[in-house]
């Protein structure tokens, strides 16, 4: 055990984790030089799309020293982004000590920080990583100056590298080894294994990332899910080195992966504690805090025959991702769907994106929404998360909303647009602090400004540069206006939204003028109405037209004639039929882009 050293690589989106793990696996001979792919960590097709890290890998890889003595380093590599960070406090649970990548051409940034916090919490040994050097315009003693400065910790083992030309890499594995301390843990005591990460594999059923704690594992041992008691069969054990290596026992400190035919998704849990059946632990391990979705949205299948599949695909998405939360529900508009939560809108879209593409399910999705605390004339106090639900204006008492604590750092000749753009953002200054390249405020924002697209015009207003971290806070008080539209006369309870009073009939408006924009002239007028608390405050009619799609081809040829008839087909298929008017998908969520 003395020579094993467990890790996390943490940082800022695009600091260059992914690639650190790579030249580490490289160094250390995990793969050759032609199994080396671009990037070999971030194996999702998603994620090399993106070029952004979503799910938590765990490579194991052997490193020799001068003394020729062996060493295995186990490596978890994180994602940076802020809807992400579930995952790195997951990850870090598993290690001893945690390598803060930050790239010496940017500096801290927000999630630097955020991240920085939750291994120093759990007492991680944490080595700050200078990244980028070979760059021009790296400066790593001002970044290391800003870890002690903005961080406020020591920078005395940071290590200045490339991970792209490989230099400063082997200084940085010796100070692994030296600073990074080896697990602890009893090899004789009963098996403690705590789950880190489960996901579902068409073939071989459940497979869980686990990090022995205590004891051994060996293969086909009879274990225990410690919260339901159910006993399995180990059917194979091994680690990642990266590729799925088979051993015949997984011992205290160890990270790796264990199969044993478990079918239902629902039976090994992120956050539990395996131990063997013949001699149970006594006591589980303390899991992972409960992570609660920020926002909700309803997703709907847009045919009705996918449904079931639709529900197997999100209970295989929520085994691997366990902060995504969905229950069903059913809209007069759009007929049986789910209602999901999710960290945040980045959130949202990739697991938007994996079930359409793993799954092939078209989706339509509803606005997203934040959860608002309600209090009732009768005093009974409700959370709500569907603004298709909220009760009648005349039996609510108070609405409160979610605020959030924004940290935020940007460098100060960005500071006035930040400011501006936090107040039109309805946010209240609690702190600010001048250091010596960047500020760092403190803002009380309501959630639901932040959570919809706060991060990009950040990113705007600052050129890139400001970057954003935040926590939920408290709820507070706010007057809310539910804005229903109504399509010839009839209510689309799924275009139903909530918004900030003081803006709701100039959104009310906007919606309005989007649906005309969206929605395709039928044979009949079709009138589209916005209402606040019931009484119209908008409305606007799409006049009718006698569409004769074959007009143009008079005369013509019939296989013409049956393709423009076919195409026809085809774009009413992307629509959703509400009454007898066929609304394009894309109406649903455009909502969100007015604000
Ligand atoms: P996420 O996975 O999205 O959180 O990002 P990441 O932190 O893993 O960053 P990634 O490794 O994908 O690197 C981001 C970009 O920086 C890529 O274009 C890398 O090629 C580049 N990069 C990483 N390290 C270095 C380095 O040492 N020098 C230079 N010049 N570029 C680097």
């Amino acid at each position: 055990m003395k020579n094993i050293r467990n890790f996390s690589i943490i940082a800022h989106i695009d600091h260059g984790k992914s690639t650190l793990s790579d030249r580490l696996i490289q160094i250390c001979g995990g793969l050759s030089e032609r199994e080396m792919s671009n990037q070999v960590l971030d194996s999702m097709d998603l994620e090399r799309e993106r070029g952004i890290t979503i799910k938590a890998q765990s490579v194991m890889i052997n490193y020799k020293n001068k003394k020729n003595d062996i060493f295995n380093l186990n490596f978890i590599d994180t994602p940076g982004h802020v809807d992400f960070s579930y995952e790195v406090s997951r990850s870090l649970s598993a290690c001893e000590g945690a390598l803060l990548v930050v790239d010496s051409t940017q500096g801290v940034e927000a999630q630097t920080l955020a991240n920085c916090y939750t291994a120093l919490e759990m007492n991680l040994e944490i080595i700050p990583v200078l990244n980028k050097i070979d760059l021009p315009n790296a400066n790593p003693e001002k970044v290391s100056k800003e870890i002690e400065d903005i961080i406020g910790i020591s920078s005395y083992n940071a290590i200045k590298c490339s991970s792209k030309t490989g230099t400063g890499i082997q200084n940085l594995i010796e100070s692994i080894i030296m600073y990074i301390p080896s697990p602890k843990g009893k090899i004789d005591a009963p098996l403690q294994a705590l789950i880190i990460d489960s996901w579902f594999d068409n073939y071989l059923g459940v497979v869980s990332l686990i990090r022995i704690k205590n004891g051994i594992l060996f293969e086909k041992d009879k274990i225990q899910v410690m919260s339901t008691g159910k006993n399995y069969f180990v059917d194979q054990i091994g680690i990642f080195t990266p590729k799925k290596l088979n051993k015949k026992k997984l011992q205290c400190g160890e990270v790796g992966w264990v199969i044993c035919g478990i079918k239902s998704i629902t039976a090994a849990p992120v956050g539990d504690t395996l131990t063997t059946a013949q001699n149970p632990a006594k006591k589980r391990l303390s899991g992972f805090k409960k992570i609660k979705p920020q926002i909700y949205a309803g997703l709907f299948p847009v045919t009705s025959d996918q449904y079931e599949t639709f529900k197997d695909a999100l209970g295989k998405l929520s085994l691997n991702d366990s902060s995504l939360f969905y229950e069903p529900e059913n809209s007069n508009a759009l007929g049986f769907g789910f209602r999901c939560g999710f960290l945040g809108l980045l959130h949202m879209e990739i697991i938007q994106a994996r079930l359409e593409r793993e799954y092939s399910i078209d989706l339509i999705s509803t606005a997203p929404t934040v959860i608002y605390e309600i209090e009732l004339n009768n005093g009974k106090i409700i959370y709500l998360d569907s603004p298709s639900n909220f009760p009648d204006a005349n039996q609510i008492k108070t609405i409160r909303e979610p605020i959030v604590e924004c940290n935020i750092l940007v460098p100060p000749q960005f500071l006035g647009p930040v400011i501006k753009l936090c107040v039109e953002k309805r946010g209240f200054q609690t702190n600010m602090i001048y250091h010596a390249h960047q500020v760092s405020l403190k803002y009380n924002i309501p959630m639901n400004e932040v959570v919809l697209n706060f991060f990009d015009e950040l990113k705007s207003v600052s050129s890139g540069y400001a970057s954003l971290e935040y926590d939920f806070k408290h709820f507070q008080s706010v007057k809310i206006a539910k804005i229903d539209i109504l399509i010839n006369s009839e209510k689309v309870d799924a275009l139903t939204i909530l918004a900030y009073y003081k803006n709701a009939s100039y959104r009310a408006r906007e919606i309005v003028n989007k649906m005309k924009e969206l929605i395709p002239r039928h044979q009949f007028d079709i009138a589209i109405q916005a209402t606040i608390n019931n009484s119209i405050v908008a409305r606007s009619t799409i006049k009718q037209l006698r569409k004769n799609v074959l007009s143009k081809c008079y005369g013509g040829d019939i296989s013409r004639k049956k393709k423009l008839l076919q195409k026809q087909k085809d774009g009413k298929k992307r629509m959703k039929k509400i009454g007898n008017v066929n609304i394009p998908k894309t109406a649903f969520i455009s909502i969100l882009n007015i604000s």
